[in-house]
């Protein structure tokens, strides 16, 4: 039975993601920080799903929460990194900034190390990572969001080509997706806002291919291209 942790599974698009893997064979160790809903979902499957609170932006204690679960779980094939946050912060409040940058940088970087090193010392793996289509430019309402998220692209794009480069099979999927229906969600003038279900379900067909990159749901990757080739001044009216 194939091994895997999911980082950010109390809710939204890691909990269904943690539901899919368990039906398609896996053993899962589930994180978040709120232990009431890791145990929720622990006890539809006791057997299978394995848990672990804790909060990533306490760095110096990764390894060894990462460790642990491995160690119950018997091994490790996959590693999801979902965990993430995002406010919108229009009046520029530093501590929404560095939470953000706490979390979806130094808390997802810990992670990403943690799990490439352990890949790299067993000769394979999966390293996957929801980062999302806002990295792609720069956003005047949640500035430290799309740049978190433009970290953790060109942060996994690094370790895919360090992977290449030692001839292992470890691989490096990046997820981006545009609107999921979860709490993340913030915002007006929201569109193409995907199910939950649909959204995990895409995602677990990229992971199952080893894709370098998916956008969620598809039709977002028409638009990564177009936002891609906008000129700064057309981004500058959004
Ligand atoms: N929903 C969207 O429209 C959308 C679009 C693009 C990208 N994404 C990305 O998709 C990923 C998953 O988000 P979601 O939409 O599923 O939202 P969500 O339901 O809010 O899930 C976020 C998960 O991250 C965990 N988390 C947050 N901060 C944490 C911390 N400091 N330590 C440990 N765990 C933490 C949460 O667990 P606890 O609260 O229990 O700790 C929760 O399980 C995020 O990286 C998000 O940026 C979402």
């Amino acid at each position: 039975m194939k091994k895997a942790i999911i980082i950010g599974a109390t809710s939204g698009i890691g909990k269904a993601l943690a539901a899919l893997l368990i039906e398609n064979d896996f053993q899962v160790g589930i994180t978040g920080r709120r232990t009431n809903l890791l145990e929720e979902i622990k006890s539809t499957n006791p057997n299978r799903y394995f848990i672990k609170s804790f909060d990533i932006k306490e760095v110096s204690q990764i390894n060894q929460h990462l460790n642990d679960l491995t160690l119950e779980l018997g091994g490790l094939d996959l590693l999801i990194i979902s965990s993430g946050t995002g406010d919108l912060n229009e009046k520029l409040e530093f501590e929404i900034e560095k939470r953000t940058i706490d979390t979806n940088i130094i808390g997802f970087t810990a992670i990403a190390d943690w799990a490439f090193n352990f890949f790299q010392n067993q000769k394979h793996g999966q390293l996957v990572a929801i980062s999302s289509i806002a990295g792609l430019r720069g956003n005047h309402l949640a500035p430290s969001y799309s740049a978190s998220k433009a970290y953790q692209i060109n942060y996994l794009e690094s370790l895919r080509i360090k992977a290449s480069k030692s001839k292992l099979p470890i691989y490096i999927t990046d997820i981006r997706p545009g609107f999921v229906n979860t709490e993340m969600a913030k915002g007006d003038g929201l569109f193409w806002v995907s199910s939950v279900e649909k959204a995990a379900n895409q995602i677990f067909k990229a992971i199952y291919k080893n894709q370098k990159v998916a956008y969620v749901t598809k039709r977002w990757g028409v638009l990564a291209c177009i936002m891609k080739s906008l000129p700064s001044w057309a981004i500058e009216k959004m």
